[in-house]
C-alpha cells in the first residue's frame, strides 16, 4: 500500500483574499486552486506545461499552475481569471474585447490566455502585433484560429476597448 504523505498547511493570497488549505506534497497548484480553494475558472488541459490553459499569475508573473506544487506557494500571491471582473461581475477591458471579437468559442483556453496577457500588458502596454502573436505562441486553442484573439488584444493596446483597467496588481 502506498503511504500517504502528511498534508501541509498552505496560506496564500488568492485574488486579494488570504486563504488557507491543506495539501499533500505532490498536489499541483492547479488542483489546489480548483479543488481545495474552489476557484474553478483556471482550467487544466495537458498537465505538463504545454497548453497554457492553467496559467495564473504567481507574485505577478504569468506561470503554468500545473508545473508548481501547492506547498511551494505558501505566502505567495496568486491571481486567477476570477480577479479580472469587478465585484459586480462587469468584465474588464481585455475580457470585453475578447467578447466583442469572438475571441473564444468553447472557452477552455481562455482563462489562461487572459492571465498571460494581463501580465504582459501590465509590463508592456504598447506591444506590436508581432509581440502579441509571440506571447500567444505559449497557448494552444482548438477553436479560434488565433486571429480573433490577437485582434482582441490589439483592440486594448490601440485604445479601442473601453479603458477600464486590465487588472492592476
Ligand atoms: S494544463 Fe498546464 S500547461 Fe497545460
Ligand atoms: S476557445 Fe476553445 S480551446 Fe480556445
Amino acid at each position: 500500500m502506498i503511504e500517504q504523505k502528511p498534508k501541509q498547511r498552505v496560506t496564500l493570497t488568492l485574488n486579494g483574499r488570504k486563504v488557507t488549505g491543506d495539501a499533500e506534497p505532490r498536489l499541483l497548484l492547479t488542483d489546489f486552486i480548483r479543488h481545495t480553494l474552489g476557484a474553478t475558472g483556471t482550467h487544466v488541459g495537458c498537465e505538463h506545461g504545454v497548453c497554457g490553459c492553467c496559467t495564473v499569475l504567481i507574485d505577478g508573473v504569468a506561470s503554468r499552475s500545473c508545473l508548481a506544487f501547492a506547498v511551494q506557494m505558501d505566502g505567495a500571491t496568486i491571481e486567477t481569471v476570477e480577479s479580472l471582473a469587478d465585484d459586480e461581475g462587469r468584465m474588464n477591458a481585455l475580457q470585453e474585447a475578447f467578447r466583442r471579437h469572438h475571441a473564444l468559442q468553447c472557452g477552455f483556453c481562455t482563462a489562461g490566455i487572459l492571465m498571460s496577457f494581463t501580465d504582459f500588458l501590465r509590463r508592456k502596454p504598447d506591444p506590436t502585433r508581432e509581440e502579441v502573436v509571440d506571447i500567444l505562441g505559449g497557448h494552444l486553442c482548438r477553436c479560434t484560429g488565433y486571429t480573433n484573439i490577437v485582434d482582441a488584444v490589439m483592440d486594448v493596446v490601440e485604445g479601442h476597448a473601453p479603458q477600464r483597467d486590465i487588472g492592476a496588481a
